[in-house]
Parts: structure tokens; sequence; C-alpha cells
């Protein structure tokens, strides 16, 4: 599903990641973990097409990703991403941030995803009216949307508390089960890693499993 080749990533003359190889496979649910400043964004920045790397390729969904042409409606189609800090917009209602960029034919599943997610009656509210565990949930729900094939998660929980971290954390990982979505997230959390099939630890731009 996903496969990254000896990727290495400089800013200016900071090198960021240092040949790093890493593969994701079809339904895996994969944790990264690891310190403040190891590579993790940067690492999901590159395999999420965000970011080019400064050497290395990847590999998604069948398709290097320097050849996609269309990347904009790839990203549309195939990727949800979710992020620490939720960049909903603050003058869109909660609805209206879900369905922005959603597909015709996927409007129709919105109103069971409000559902599931249990933020339904919040669906006319403003992000600025929410809690911040409803706005994470409502980033899911914005993510999961289109139905995409693959979720990147930036520690989507990190500035939720323990109790909401966890609920969203389960949520998350319950539909990517039953819809047979994979997930890569990167969490501080390591109880939460430890819920994925696989954890990877960042180690100052080196990645390796976590034991
Ligand atoms: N846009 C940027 N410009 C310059 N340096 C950056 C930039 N983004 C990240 N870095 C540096 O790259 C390294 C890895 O950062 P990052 O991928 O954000 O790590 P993490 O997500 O694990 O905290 C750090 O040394 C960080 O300072
Ligand atoms: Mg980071």
């Amino acid at each position: 599903m996903i496969e990254a080749k000896s990727l290495t990533h400089r800013y200016g003359s900071d090198e960021a990641l240092h040949a790093v190889n890493f593969s994701v496979q079809e339904g895996e649910f994969v944790a990264i973990v690891g310190e403040s400043g190891s590579g993790k964004t940067t690492l999901l920045s590159i395999l999420s097409t965000l970011l080019t790397p400064t050497q290395g390729s990847v590999e998604i969904i069948g398709n290097d990703t320097k050849r996609i042409k269309k990347i904009d409606n790839f990203r549309r189609k195939n990727i949800g991403f979710i992020f620490q800090f939720h960049y909903l917009i603050n003058y869109l209602t909660v609805y209206e941030n879900i369905t922005l960029a959603i597909d015709k034919k996927n409007r129709a599943g919105v109103q069971t995803l409000l559902e599931e997610l249990g933020i339904e009656s919040l669906r006319e509210r403003y992000p600025y009216e929410i809690s911040g565990g409803q706005r994470q949930r409502v980033a899911i729900a914005r993510a999961l949307a289109n139905h995409p094939k693959v979720i990147f998660a930036d520690e989507p929980t990190g500035n939720l508390d323990s109790k909401n971290s966890r609920n969203v954390f389960a949520l998350l990982k319950k539909i990517a089960e039953r819809d047979h979505i994979t997930v890569v997230v990167v969490t501080h959390d390591l109880q939460q890693a430890k819920n994925a099939d696989t954890i990877y630890e960042m180690n100052d731009g080196h990645i390796s499993n976590y034991n």
C-alpha cells in the first residue's frame, strides 16, 4: 500500500531523515512514536504527498508520488488527513466543514458518520462553539467523509485530555478496521500506540521497530 525507499530529507543543511525505508500493508494500522524533533512529521508529510523528499521515493496505492499528475485530485480521492490542531474553518458550521471538499456521491453517508462519531447534534454549530474533543471528532469525520483508502494523522489527540484522547483514538481505530482503511498515526502516547498493529520508533531521523 505504501512503500518508501531510502528517504532522505534536508532542511537547508539540517538532515531530518537519513535514508529511511518504510512500508505499510493494506489495512494495517501503524503507529509512529519518537521524541520531538526526531522526524515524525517530516516522514508523515513525505508519505502523504505533502512534502517532496530531498532523496528517495514513495509509492502509494501503486503510484510513484513523483509521477502523480493531478495531486489535488489524488489526495481528495485517496487520502484523509488529521492534524493535531484541527484546522476547521471557524466561519463554517460543523456540517459545512465536513462536506466542504466532499464528492457528491459521498454526501449521503455523512449523516451516518456524524452519528457514529457522536457529533450529530453539533452539525449546525461552529467550531468555536464546541469542545476540543468534539473538534477532533469533526476532524476525523472530515477525513473519513470521502472514504479514503489511507488516513495520515499527526498527533491527532495531542491537545486532548487522556479520556477524550482514548475515545477519539478508539473511534478512529474502530472505523478504520471496519472500513478496511489503512492508517498511519504519529503519537506521543505509547499507551495508544499499543493499540496499533505495528509500532515504529523514530530516533534522530532513523526509524526502527519499536519493542
Ligand atoms: N520547515 C522546517 N524548516 C527547518 N527545519 C525543520 C522544518 N521542519 C522540521 N525541521 C527540523 O527537522 C527535524 C525533524 O522535525 P519534525 O519532522 O517536525 O520532527 P517531529 O515531528 O518528530 O517533532 C527537527 O530538527 C526540526 O527542527
Ligand atoms: Mg511533529
